[in-house]
């Protein structure tokens, strides 16, 4: 349990020495930081609670935290809002024992097993800046989680069923006839024969053969066929479109790389068909699918719906499966290998609706207990200065690798760089690059939009990625320095700055509980910003190295070592990786 629990625990032992029952003591930092460093707020519940004046209740309470010598400058304000202030010596104490266990100052959660799905790339189709958000914020909270006690697995879902699919191996097949994966004659082995495709082709066959497929009839039926081919697993066709989504994936993996995101598992929608059989004797036996002009349906309408709720399509008339229902196929998969607790997935905020019906149809054919969390975790669009989603300057859809080569041109102007080859050049401006990117988009809360401003993005001071590597940076090199200096403790508290350090320090359980339940970026990244300038502040105000007081000197080390380790930890959350210089 982390110290400020601990404390909190203290505190309502001593209510309850006052004479109060309280479950609650409302101890939180300070709205009135003048009037004291915590606040105790319970007295006015427990005042209707025990029919008394809330003022009464607070002096008794001041009372018994009076014979406790943590604290001080214990006061009432108001109706009877206490005050209390910890002492310097209860703050060091606190420091030093984050110093030897960061664990004291995380609080663990009731362990769960969880899937999360992130990242929506699919198969041949390239990663636009989309899918910057789902694959920044799932790979962080599946950080955050782990942080916090739970097992959890990422999964990418990749999209590899259906149309598309169908599409590029049509074209294909107009480009190279001759591949013996279309020649039903052929008997030799298809793991052997070389497909003449990069992924850079496959960008381009998808569009092209998407465009094709919309002005032309005959294309689209051929397509279709294909499609059906493959996914009846007819020899050849489906052997070139293992092919495709091996090509593909790897390509896939290299983009998610760059952004330091990773995955457990890589398993495709289509792994999900497999168990579709499965699926439609649950839903049959549930006695909930019905028939709707030849197509199977689920009625998920609720009473209490106050928006249009139309029922899920099961199996569509042609036989082929919705997107809904490989995603049931998918729960029903994922609780029969993995069994987890919770399945979230991240995704943009147009996919609640399928979600919903998703979700009450797995609840109603009883795919999952009662007690499994489903949660969608929708997210707002990155839009560009016209309120509208980013697009490239002629108004077309920007691929990821080129929104990522975009900002690193940006970083490349900013840092300085002494002596360094141009490989590493290009290596850190990458990872400058991409922090600031990711630090931008964990900014605002999970569900709003916001405007990509790249000059903002990359800018060394202010709320940005860059801003924290160099200073966290900074912090390193300076522990580096006193490399010969035995630092154990910190010994004096010498300033209201490290005082307002090392409150922010205690505030970090907090702020990652309420992470984790908002499921959103946005607190760890203004708590990063905040650390980081108070720490700044007073980095300013001292000479740290050259400082004659020895017990001084080791106190202001150990400080940059506390400050210097959760700014690691929580930029590794957010999977911003750390250069060793910029
Ligand atoms: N590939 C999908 C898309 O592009 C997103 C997948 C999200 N996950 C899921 N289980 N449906 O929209």
């Amino acid at each position: 349990m982390s110290l400020i629990k601990e404390l909190e625990k203290d505190i309502i032992n001593i209510i309850n020495t006052a004479g109060y029952n309280v479950v609650d003591p409302m101890f939180q930092t300070s709205s009135r930081p003048d009037l004291g460093q915590y606040q105790i707020n319970c007295a006015m519940s427990l005042a209707k609670q025990y029919g008394k004046n809330p003022r009464e209740i607070a002096t008794d309470i001041v009372n018994e935290l009076q014979k406790d010598n943590r604290f001080t400058n214990i006061n009432i304000a108001g109706p009877g809002f206490i005050n209390i202030t910890l002492t310097n010596e209860c703050l060091v104490n606190m420091l030093n024992q984050i110093l030897q266990d960061m664990s004291v100052n995380i609080d663990k959660q009731d362990p769960k097993k969880i899937i999360i799905d992130f990242g929506g790339a699919n198969v041949s189709k390239a990663l636009h800046v989309g899918h910057l958000r789902s694959a920044n914020i799932g790979e962080a909270l599946k950080r955050l989680a782990r942080l916090l006690g739970h097992e959890v697995l990422g999964d990418a879902h990749l999209g590899d069923y259906g149309r598309p699919l169908g599409l590029v191996v049509l074209e294909i097949k107009k480009m190279y006839p001759e591949l013996p994966f279309f020649d039903e004659n052929y008997e030799g082995d298809f793991s052997e024969v070389e497909l003449p495709i990069t992924n850079e082709d496959l960008e381009r066959i998808y569009p092209l053969a998407s465009i094709k497929s919309k002005e032309d009839e005959n294309y689209l039926e051929e397509a279709r066929e294909v499609t059906a081919k493959i996914q009846s697993k007819t020899r050849g066709y489906y052997d070139i479109w293992k092919k495709v989504v091996e090509i593909s994936k790897e390509d896939i993996k290299k983009v998610y790389d760059t952004l330091n995101v990773y995955y457990e598992l890589w398993q495709g929608e289509s792994d999900a068909v497999e168990y579709f059989d499965e699926l439609n004797e649950i839903f049959e036996k549930a006695n909930i699918l019905e028939e709707s002009e030849g197509a199977k349906i689920v009625e998920v309408k609720e009473e209490s719906d106050t928006s249009p709720m139309p029922p899920l399509l099961f199996l569509k008339s042609n036989g082929t499966l919705s997107y809904q229902t490989t995603d049931l196929a998918t729960i029903l998969e994922r609780m029969k290998n993995y069994n987890p607790d919770e399945i979230w997935y991240v995704t943009d905020n147009r996919q609640c609706l399928h979600f919903e019906q998703v979700f009450r149809a797995a609840r109603k054919a009883k795919l999952v207990d009662e007690n499994v969390v489903l949660e969608h975790i929708p997210f707002g669009t990155m839009n560009g200065k016209d309120g509208k989603p980013f697009k490239t300057r002629d108004g077309g859809v920007m691929s990821l690798k080129n929104l990522i080569s975009l900002v690193k041109e940006e970083t490349v102007k900013k840092i300085a760089l002494g002596s360094v080859t141009e490989e590493e050049k290009a290596e850190i401006s990458e990872t400058v690059a991409i922090a600031a990117l990711k630090y931008a988009d964990s900014l605002p809360y999970r569900a709003t939009d916001y405007v990509f401003e790249i000059e903002k993005f990359a800018d060394l001071e202010g709320k940005t990625g860059p801003y924290l590597l160099y200073s966290t940076i900074r912090m390193k090199s300076l522990l580096t320095k006193a490399k010969d200096i035995d630092y154990q403790k910190m010994h004096i508290l010498n300033s209201e700055t490290e005082q307002d350090i090392i409150l922010t320090i205690l505030n970090l359980p907090n702020i990652l509980t309420k992470s984790i339940e908002a499921k959103s970026l946005n607190e760890i990244a203004e708590y990063l910003y905040k650390l980081t300038s108070q720490y700044n502040k007073f980095y300013n105000e001292n000479k740290i190295l050259v400082e004659e007081n020895e017990k001084l000197r080791e106190s202001w080390l150990v400080l940059t070592k506390v400050v210097y380790d959760i700014n690691s930890l929580l930029l590794d959350v957010l999977g911003i990786k750390v250069p060793e210089k910029m």
